[in-house]
Parts: structure tokens; C-alpha cells; sequence
């Protein structure tokens, strides 16, 4: 079969396309449709021989029911009988979009559509094409997602054609899906309400207009073999790439210490953008930022799909909280793994320190040990390397053979010649430490099984490594005391001594990148003591405190 394609950036041809797209549907065929959510595989929910099609392109088992997409609450009671006035309170509120009620269905309805169930799911998709199509077309539209059955599901139309080119008559290419994950799946059938499927309508919002909803627990773990979840779909392994997922459990930092160490060279590995160039030796796709539920929803899907094109043998995951939109995306994860989850909480208290040259960092960490912790120097660590045989010297060996000398010695101002004249093989050599360096300081902190570290480096927050803290500190002073401090200290001329503290970050870099800031304007080595001892048992004590709240 030859599968039509259908742009509708197109708008001159709009109202052909919604034509020739609806003729598709009328005449029992088989039409990808954009929705806000993920891309749907739609057909005549009332006609039995274009359902049956449905199933036997996606592979889909039998019992698992459709969803009909409607253009409006209008036509519910068609389709559905018994409707309790919760369910046009939450149309009303929010269709068009992302979220689907489990009604009692009308015979009208056929059991092919149901999986042999007499209720009826029910969906608005927010999308103005997709609508007019279906009104168009004068039919409510099955549509489930539109992967093939168990692949993750397609938020692109060419994702759609990955999965669908040659199966079916027709794909309109609406671009990009805006929310990424599938509607929020809500059981009104049922007293209270029940959560059957988290997705793009967060379950606080519902119940802010529903008052006490369930949540099924087929959301939350994987169920038993003899277990039957009230959505079926949601007993089948979903939205699994080929190699094995793991999900890691715990705070962003932790979990992303946890990759550091546990991930394998040939791993693949889902991480949130902050923490993405820790991880540049590896496979890596961003889910978004740490604390933007939102773009992780939309990116998830894609970041399970594109591991299917590398060669990757198992793929790590860190997850966000159940906040909002953040409990689909657990959720999608969770069941790409099969509820694989790996615990990565632990006891242990990571604190960042960073600031310029001459700022006064060393005060603040030897206050730090004092109080027991164990801290990691990054800089000698990176110095260590490089004059050890191992995976950072060999591979800046192979990038940078000139700094090397025949004896196979490293000539440490030679490789300093070559990248400071050239940003680009300075960011050659940048990527390389980013790829050793913190993980080897990550796991000779968690190697010392101390409560409380210490990490020190310039470019903590760069690194990435920032973000695997707890906390960070930046320690800052005034220029003139800098530049006054690194003359004494390293015996250079002010003009030198101040170009250095100039070319660093300045200090509203480090203001609005770190948690905690401590200013070391004393003069008097023993009033800075007293005075990082005093701010650091303040810092300690609310981070061991909120650790007792999560
Ligand atoms: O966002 C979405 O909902 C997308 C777009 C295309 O609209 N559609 C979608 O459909 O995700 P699908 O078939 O991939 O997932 C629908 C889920 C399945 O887990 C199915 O078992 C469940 O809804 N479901 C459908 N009808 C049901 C019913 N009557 N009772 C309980 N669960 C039902
Ligand atoms: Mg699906």
C-alpha cells in the first residue's frame, strides 16, 4: 500500500486536505492523525472492518481497547449513556486536550472498538486540523497511539512512518506533538473517580475540579500475571526500546552520581539536561531540564526511540518526582523498563565549591574537613590522570599527539600551547576531562564512604558537576583583594595577576549558578576561619534537615 503523506504547513491546500483526509477515514481506511499528545492511528470507531485494520497494523492484542476522538462534548452523549455531570465539568474545563474519560458505553459503539468492554474511552484532542478532519469526516475516530504495538509511542510524523510507511492510506504531518506523552486516562465509571493512566493533564488539576481521585495500581507498578488493570493496555510491555532500560531512582544529584559509576562505556543513558556533559563518552539523550516536567514529557519518547538506532546494549534513565506532568514521564519510563528501578538514595551530603583564583576556596574547604568531610581537589585529580596510564591520557594522547614526547612522556606546556591558541582543540580537551574527570572525583568520593563531601573545581558548574551537588558554594572577594592575594601567593606581576582574575567568570556568574555564596573578604587568616566554620554548620544543618523531609 502506498501511504499518502499530508503537510499541513500547507495552508493554501487546507481545505482539500481535510477533505481528502476525511474521505479516507469514511471510506473505512486507515489515516495517522497529529494530536497534541503523541500521533494517533485513526479509523471509523463505528465501523468494524476498519477497527479490525487498526489492530493488525499496530499488532495490537485484541483485548485492548480504542479510544473514540470527538470534536466536541456535544457528541458524547451519542457514543456514551449514563454520563454523570463530572464528566461535561471536566470537558468544559479542559477539551480540547489531553485527557480521556472512561464512560458507560452505547450499544452504537461496536465491541471490537471496546476490546469487548461496555464502556467507551472518550478524547478532544487539541488540534484544530485533527478536529476538523474528524467533523469532516462526520465519525467519532479510534485512535491509539500510532507506534507499532510495545514500541514507544510516535510524537513525529516521521516517527509514524519508522513505524507505519506502506501499512496505512494516509499520514498528516502535523509536526512536532506539543505535550509528547498520551492523555491522562480518567475512570468515571467508578466511585471515586480513578486515575487509569497518568498523561499530559497533570492528576492535581483533575482533582482540583473532582475532588478525591484513585490512582490505579497498575499507574504506580508493574501488575501480576493474574492481575487485570482496569485500562488493559496497561498490562503489556510498552514503550520498550531493544535494549534493556533501568530507571534510577532518587534526587537528580543522586541519581546522576549513580549513573557516574554505574553506567558502562557501552551504555546508553537518559539524563537531564544539566547533567548531560558528564556524560559525553556515552550515548546520551536529554529528557530536558531537571525541573521542567513539562519539556521531559515532550522529549521522552524520542529519547527511548533514538537509542533503537545505536548500538547501545542497555540504556540508564533518571526519572523526575511524581510532581505534575512528572508522574506520566515516571510512569513512561517505568514501563520501558518493566519497573526495573534502581535505588540511587543514599546518605551521603555532595557540597560544590567553586570560585576564582585568589577568592579564598581553600578556607572554606579546610573548614569543610574540619567538620569531617571528605573533599575531592577535581584540579589534582585532572593533574593525577595525566601523568598516570589510563583512559583520559591515553585518549588525549590520540587527540593531541604533539604534546607528547617520543619517550612517550607528556610535555604539560606543549599541550597547553596547543589548545590556548585554538578554542576549538581547547574544547577538544575540555570534552575529554568533562568525560573522566568527574567521574573519576564521583567515585573516589563515594569510595570514601564519608557523609559529607567536598567537591572543588574551577569549573564546577561547566562540568556539570554543579548539578550533582546537594548545594553549591560559590566563594567570592573583591578583584583588588584577589589580585593582591595571587601576587603574594604565586610571585606575579599585578598586570599578569589581574588578566587571570579577569579572564574567569565573573561574580554574577557565580551569584545566580550557585545555592550559597561566602564572601572571603578577610584579611586576617583566622577571622576567615571562624567565619567559613560558622556559615558552613548553618549550610550543613538545613541540608540535613530537608533530607529529613524528602
Ligand atoms: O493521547 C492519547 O490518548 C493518544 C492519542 C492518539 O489520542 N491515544 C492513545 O491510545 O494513547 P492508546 O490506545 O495507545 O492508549 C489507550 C489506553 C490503552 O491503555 C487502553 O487499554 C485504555 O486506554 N482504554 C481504552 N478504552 C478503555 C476502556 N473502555 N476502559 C479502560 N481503559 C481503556
Ligand atoms: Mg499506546
Amino acid at each position: 500500500m502506498k501511504t499518502q503523506w499530508f503537510h499541513i504547513e500547507d495552508i493554501d491546500r487546507q481545505r482539500g486536505l481535510v477533505d481528502a483526509a476525511a474521505e479516507i477515514l469514511r471510506r473505512g481506511g486507515l489515516l495517522a492523525i497529529p494530536t497534541e499528545t503523541v500521533y494517533g492511528l485513526g479509523a471509523d470507531g463505528l465501523n468494524e472492518a476498519a477497527v479490525r485494520r487498526i489492530f493488525e497494523a499496530k499488532g495490537r492484542p485484541q483485548d485492548n481497547p480504542l479510544i473514540l476522538h470527538v470534536p466536541d462534548a456535544s457528541w458524547l452523549a451519542r457514543y456514551c449513556t449514563e454520563i454523570p455531570p463530572a464528566a461535561y465539568r471536566l470537558a468544559e474545563r479542559f477539551w480540547p486536550g489531553p485527557l480521556t474519560m472512561i464512560l458507560k458505553r452505547r450499544d452504537i459503539v461496536p465491541l471490537r472498538t471496546t476490546g469487548g468492554l461496555d464502556t467507551v474511552g472518550m478524547r478532544c484532542p487539541d488540534h484544530p486540523i485533527t478536529r476538523a478532519i474528524i467533523e469532516r469526516a462526520g465519525v467519532p475516530v479510534a485512535a491509539p497511539s500510532a507506534n507499532t504495538s510495545g514500541r514507544p509511542s510516535c510524537t513525529t510524523a516521521a516517527h509514524v512512518r519508522e513505524d507505519m510507511d506502506g501499512k496505512i492510506d494516509g499520514i498528516v504531518d502535523g509536526g512536532d506533538c506539543r505535550v509528547g506523552v498520551e492523555s491522562t486516562i480518567i475512570d468515571l465509571t467508578v466511585s471515586p473517580p480513578r486515575l487509569l493512566r497518568p498523561g499530559g493533564l497533570a492528576l492535581e488539576e483533575v482533582r482540583a475540579v473532582l475532588g478525591e481521585v484513585a490512582v490505579d495500581p497498575a499507574v504506580t507498578r508493574q501488575m501480576d500475571a493474574d492481575e487485570a488493570p482496569r485500562a488493559p493496555g496497561m498490562k503489556y510491555r510498552h514503550y520498550a526500546p531493544k535494549a534493556p532500560v533501568t530507571v534510577v531512582a532518587g534526587t537528580p544529584g543522586q541519581s546522576a552520581r549513580y549513573l557516574l559509576r554505574h553506567a558502562g562505556e557501552k551504555a546508553g543513558v537518559i539524563v537531564f539536561d544539566e547533567f548531560a556533559p558528564l556524560f559525553s563518552t556515552q550515548v546520551v539523550r536529554t529528557l530536558g531540564g531537571m525541573n521542567d516536567p513539562g519539556a521531559q514529557a515532550h522529549r521522552v519518547f524520542d529519547a527511548l526511540r533514538a537509542f533503537d538506532r545505536t548500538d547501545v546494549t542497555e540504556i540508564w534513565a533518571q526519572c523526575p518526582d511524581s510532581k505534575g506532568l512528572g508522574l506520566a514521564v515516571e510512569n513512561r519510563l517505568k514501563k520501558a523498563a518493566g519497573f526495573r528501578v534502581a535505588d540511587a538514595r543514599d546518605g551521603t551530603v555532595f557540597l560544590g565549591f567553586t570560585g576564582g583564583t585568589g577568592a579564598g576556596k581553600t578556607s572554606a574547604l579546610r573548614a569543610l574537613e574540619r567538620m569531617g568531610a571528605y573533599v575531592v581537589d577535581c584540579d589534582a585529580v585532572y593533574h593525577e590522570m595525566l601523568s598516570q596510564d589510563g583512559p583520559l591520557r591515553r585518549e588525549i594522547a590520540a587527540a593531541f599527539a604533539g604534546a607528547f614526547a617520543s619517550d612517550g612522556t607528556l610535555d604539560r606546556q606543549k599541550l597547553g600551547e596547543l589548545v590556548f591558541s585554538d578554542a576549538r582543540q581547547l574544547e577538544r580537551l575540555d570534552r575529554l576531562v568533562r568525560a573522566h574527570v568527574p567521574r573519576e572525583s564521583v567515585r573516589r568520593a563515594m569510595d570514601a564512604g564519608a557523609e559529607l563531601v567536598g567537591l572543588d573545581a574551577i569549573k564546577l558548574i561547566e562540568s556539570g558537576l554543579g548539578a550533582l551537588c546537594d548545594a553549591t558554594v560559590a566563594v567570592l572577594a573583591p578583584e583588588e583583594l584577589r589580585v593582591r592575594r595571587i601576587m603574594a601567593r604565586d610571585g606575579i606581576t599585578e598586570s599578569y595577576a589581574r588578566a587571570r582574575v579577569r579572564s574567569q567568570q565573573d561574580e554574577t556568574f557565580f551569584r545566580t549558578q550557585c545555592s550559597y555564596v561566602f564572601v572571603n573578604d578577610y584579611t586576617d587568616l583566622e577571622e576567615a576561619q571562624a567565619a567559613a566554620d560558622a556559615f558552613l554548620r548553618d549550610i550543613i544543618k538545613q541540608l540535613k534537615e530537608d533530607k529529613r523531609n524528602v
